[in-house]
């Protein structure tokens, strides 16, 4: 409803603007319009003064006509504000209590440790091959030539399932997959060498789940397998791995071990590094960490993968992501890396 006059009409839109405003801007707006000192409508008042007598009369009624528009207006959302509020008080909502901000996504430090691990080896021209959790006695155990009765294959050593292989697979039970090992076999009876992979993977053990036990953990495994293959190579590429992974400076140690799939075998250490090797509660005292099992493929497990043992030697490692995700960031509890509780994921993703 126009005022008759333009200079009161410009302000027609911000009295229609005044059911929206919130408590902060209606104040404002109340002091722009209203305020004795600077307000619009006081300002408009003022001139009335200086009118000639008709004029003056009926610019004098307009502009009081429209204070009473915004005094009401404002009363109105005023009292509209003060119900919302009392609505949400009685709803149990607090209007002041701070918004929640927004999550901010980061990636899993094991996701992390597993990315990093696979792309250094992967600038040294190694593939990536992934293999099935669920596995048959003869890839997770026969095939890599641990012999029939091993305890390893102990019911109550490993995780097997109540169900038959599907058609094509070899006979035997099935079983959660105990390491990732048998990609090895998948991958030479797929493809016979050169070979050269990675295997990320998640394997399964009847272990309990405590500090630094749980029965499901990741493993990467790898597979080098060529004509004129030596444990020389083994160890000049884990090493190569070690100074990548951890720090060029970093010491390495092969100890003497075994597997049933690799002869020789060997464990490889890295200098602790929380303590750097002058040994801590996290190396108990020895100064050193075992980050992986090793080894020259056993000619068996050429053999059974149909490949020629005399003409073809290779090496292979296992490690575990999440052991290592506990060394590089002095995680004390594996089971801080399985929780998914926030508190401490969101601090690691900083
Ligand atoms: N599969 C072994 C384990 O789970 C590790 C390993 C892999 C050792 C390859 C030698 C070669 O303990």
């Amino acid at each position: 409803m126009s005022t008759g006059y333009p200079d009161l009409d410009a302000l027609l839109p911000r009295l229609e603007a005044i059911a929206t405003l919130s408590a902060e801007a209606l104040e404002a707006e109340e002091i722009a319009v209203l305020g004795r000192k600077a307000g619009e409508l006081t300002a408009a008042l003022k001139r009335v003064a200086s009118l000639a007598i008709e004029e003056r009369k009926r610019y004098g009624a307009a502009v009081n006509q429209l204070k009473q528009r915004f005094e009401a207006a404002f009363a109105a959302r005023r009292e509209a504000l003060e119900s919302e509020r009392k609505q949400g008080e009685q709803a149990g909502i607090d209007l002041t209590m701070p918004a929640r901000t927004r999550w901010v996504g980061a990636e899993h430090p094991v996701t992390r440790v597993v990315d990093e691990i696979v792309g250094i080896f992967r600038e040294i021209g190694f593939t990536v091959a992934l293999g099935p959790e669920v596995e048959t006695e003869w890839y997770n155990f026969l095939a890599l030539n641990f012999p029939a009765d091993h305890p390893a294959m102990d019911m109550h050593d490993t995780l097997y399932l109540d169900a038959p292989p599907a058609e094509g697979e070899p006979a035997g039970r099935l079983l959660l997959r105990t390491h990732t090992s048998p990609v090895q076999i998948r991958t030479l009876l797929a493809s016979p060498p050169p070979v050269r992979v990675v295997i990320p993977g998640m394997v399964y053990r009847n272990d309990a789940f405590d500090a630094s036990h749980s029965p499901a953990f990741s493993q990467i495994e790898g597979l080098a397998v060529d004509e004129g293959i030596s444990f020389v190579d083994l160890k000049a590429t884990l090493i190569h791995f070690a100074h990548r992974f951890f720090s060029p400076s970093t010491k390495t140690r092969f100890r003497p071990s075994f597997f049933p799939f690799t002869e020789p075998s060997a464990e490889m250490d890295v200098e602790c590094q929380l303590c750097h090797g002058s040994g801590c509660p996290a190396c108990k005292g020895t100064g050193w960490m075992e980050i992986l099992g090793c080894g020259m493929v056993h000619p068996a497990v050429l053999e059974n993968c149909k490949v020629d043992s005399e003409k073809y030697t290779g090496w292979a490692f296992g490690m575990g992501p999440h052991r290592i995700a506990m060394l590089r960031y002095g995680i004390p509890d594996i089971r801080l890396l399985m929780e998914g509780d926030m508190r401490f994921l969101g601090k690691l993703g900083e």
